[in-house]
C-alpha cells in the first residue's frame, strides 16, 4: 500500500485496439488527483506508442519485467498500488491473470499485489461470450476483481456487438470508488470537470448522475447483486408456468445500487433495458437463475432477491408441444431450490442477504417469518393486494423489516423511490458488517 500523500493507480494496457482509451482514464486519473503508474504488455506497443504514456502519467511507462528502473519492478508496482486497472483487458490477459500466470510485468504485478483490481475486458462479440473468457471472469470476480463490463457498440472492424470497452468516464468512477471503499481517495490536483462531466453523450447516458459524480455514494466500492422478474417454467416448446412479476423493482434497485456507486450484477428474466455499466445476465427458469445467482453470488457483498422465483415447476418438461387431441394433461410439480434460503446457509461472513415477501393478508407476520427462516438480514414485505403496489405497476408501498427487529414504513411512492429507500437501509446494515 502506497505510504504517498496521492492513491497509486497502477493502470495495467494490454494489447487490443481499445489501448488508445487507456490514454483517455490515465489522463482523467491524473486529473483527479492520482498517481497514475503505466505498465504496458508488449502487444499493447502495438496498438499505442510508449511516449504517449510517458508523456501523461505521473511516471515513465514500464513494459519489462527485466529491471528498466529496479530489479523487480513487479514486486514495487504490486506492494505500492492503491489499486490496480486493467483497460483495456484483453481475453489472454484475463485467462493468464485467472490462471495465476506471472509471464510478463503486468500479469506479475496482478499477481504480486494485494491492492484491489479493476478489470475492463474489450474483445469482440464472439471472444466476449466464450465461456472459457466467461468462465476466467467469473473466477475473477470471485476472487473479489471488480469487473467493469463492456458496452455493447461499434467493435474494430465495423461489427456490432457486446465487448466494446466501457467508456473511459464509467472506468474511472469505477476505480475511484475502489479507493473511497478504502480510504484513498484522491483530491484532485488539476480543475477539470468531475470524470463523467467530460464524457461522451453515450457515456453519461449510460451512467447515471451520481455513480459517474465524485465516484462516491454510500455504497460505493461494494458488489451489489440484484434478481428481477419472475422465472418461466416450461410445461412444453410453447407452454410456461410463469407468474405476475414485472422486474420493475428489481430493475429500479439495480439501476439506484449503480447510482448510488456499486459495482451492480443484475440477474433478470425480462427483457427490459438496462444501462450500460450495470453487468446483466438474462435467465429464464429458477434453475438457471439459481445457477447464475450462487455463481456470482460468491464475489457479492450484497445479494437482493426481489425476482419473484418459481416455487414449483413441471417435473418434466414435454419435449413436443402438448395437443388439445390427446386429452387433458396431468401436469406433475416438483418444488424448485429455495435460492434464498440457500444463499442464507452459505453465505460469505458480512455478505448482506436482501429478501423480499410478496404477500396477501397478514404481509407483516408473513415476511417476519420468512426473514428468520430464510436467514436474511432485510426482508422487504409487500403487500401485493394493496392499490398501487406489487406487480407491473410504477409504484410500490412497503415495509421493511431487519433482523435486528427494526420496521420502517415505506409509504406509496415511486418504484425508484422504493429502491432508494431499500438501499439506504443496505448500506446502514453494511456499516454495521
Ligand atoms: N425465493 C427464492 N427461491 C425460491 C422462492 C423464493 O430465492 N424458490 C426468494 C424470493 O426471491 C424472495 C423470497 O425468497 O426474495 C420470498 O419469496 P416468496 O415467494 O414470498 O416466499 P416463499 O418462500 O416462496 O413462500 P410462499 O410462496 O409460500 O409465500
Amino acid at each position: 500500500m502506497s505510504e504517498t500523500a496521492r492513491p497509486v493507480v497502477v493502470l495495467g494496457v494490454s494489447g487490443g485496439i481499445a489501448a488508445y482509451k487507456a490514454v483517455d482514464v490515465c489522463r482523467r486519473l491524473v486529473d483527479a488527483g492520482a498517481h497514475v503508474a503505466p505498465v504496458m504488455t508488449e502487444a499493447a506497443g502495438r496498438f499505442v506508442g510508449r511516449t504517449t504514456f510517458d508523456a501523461l502519467a505521473s511516471e515513465p511507462v514500464q513494459v519489462s519485467l527485466w529491471g528498466e528502473r529496479s530489479p523487480i519492478p513487479h514486486t514495487r508496482l504490486g506492494q505500492h498500488a492503491d489499486v490496480v486497472v486493467v483497460v483495456p483487458a484483453t481475453a489472454d490477459v484475463i485467462a493468464r491473470y485467472a490462471h495465476g500466470m506471472a509471464d510478463d510485468l503486468l500479469t506479475a504485478t496482478l499477481i504480486a499485489t494485494r491492492a484491489p483490481v479493476v478489470v475492463c475486458p474489450a474483445m469482440h462479440t464472439e471472444m466476449w461470450e466464450h465461456p472459457a473468457v466467461q468462465a476466467n471472469l467469473a473466477t475473477l470476480e470471485s476472487r473479489g476483481a471488480v469487473i467493469v463490463p463492456p458496452e455493447t457498440g461499434r467493435l474494430a472492424g465495423g461489427d456490432e456487438g457486446a465487448g466494446r470497452l466501457a467508456e473511459p468516464a464509467v472506468i474511472v468512477d469505477a476505480v475511484l470508488a475502489v479507493l473511497a471503499r478504502t480510504g484513498r481517495s484522491p483530491a484532485p490536483t488539476a480543475a477539470p470537470a468531475p470524470a463523467s462531466a467530460t464524457a461522451s453523450p453515450s457515456a453519461s447516458a449510460s451512467a447515471p448522475a451520481s455513480a459517474s459524480g465524485e465516484g462516491g455514494g454510500d455504497l460505493a466500492g461494494l458488489r451489489v447483486l440484484v434478481t428481477a422478474g419472475g422465472t418461466r417454467e416450461p410445461i412444453d416448446p410453447v407452454r410456461v408456468i410463469t407468474n405476475r412479476s414485472s422486474g420493475k423493482q428489481g430493475h429500479a434497485l439495480a439501476e439506484a445500487a449503480y447510482r448510488r456507486g456499486a459495482a451492480v450484477v443484475l440477474v433478470t428474466t425480462t427483457d427490459r433495458p438496462v444501462p450500460g455499466g450495470i453487468d446483466v445476465e438474462r435467465v429464464e427458469t429458477a434453475a438457471q437463475m439459481e445457477e447464475a445467482v450462487l455463481r456470482r453470488a460468491q464475489g457479492a457483498d450484497v445479494v437482493i432477491m426481489a425476482a419473484a422465483v418459481a416455487d414449483f415447476r413441471p417435473k418434466a418438461a414435454a419435449d413436443a408441444k402438448l395437443k388439445k387431441s390427446a386429452g387433458v394433461p396431468e401436469i406433475i410439480l416438483e418444488p424448485t431450490p429455495d435460492i434464498l434460503a440457500t444463499l442464507g446457509a452459505r453465505r460469505r461472513p458480512g455478505q448482506v442477504l436482501v429478501g423480499f415477501a410478496a404477500e396477501t393478508g397478514d404481509v407483516r407476520e408473513q415476511a417476519a417469518a420468512k426473514l428468520a427462516s430464510k436467514g436474511v438480514d432485510l426482508m422487504v414485505a409487500n403487500d401485493v393486494s394493496a392499490p398501487g403496489a406489487g406487480f407491473d405497476h410504477d409504484t410500490n408501498e412497503v415495509t421493511l423489516l431487519d433482523r435486528l427487529g427494526g420496521a420502517h414504513q415505506v409509504p406509496l411512492t415511486t418504484k425508484d423511490a422504493v429502491a432508494d429507500a431499500v438501499l439506504a437501509r443496505v448500506a446502514t446494515l453494511v456499516a454495521r458488517r
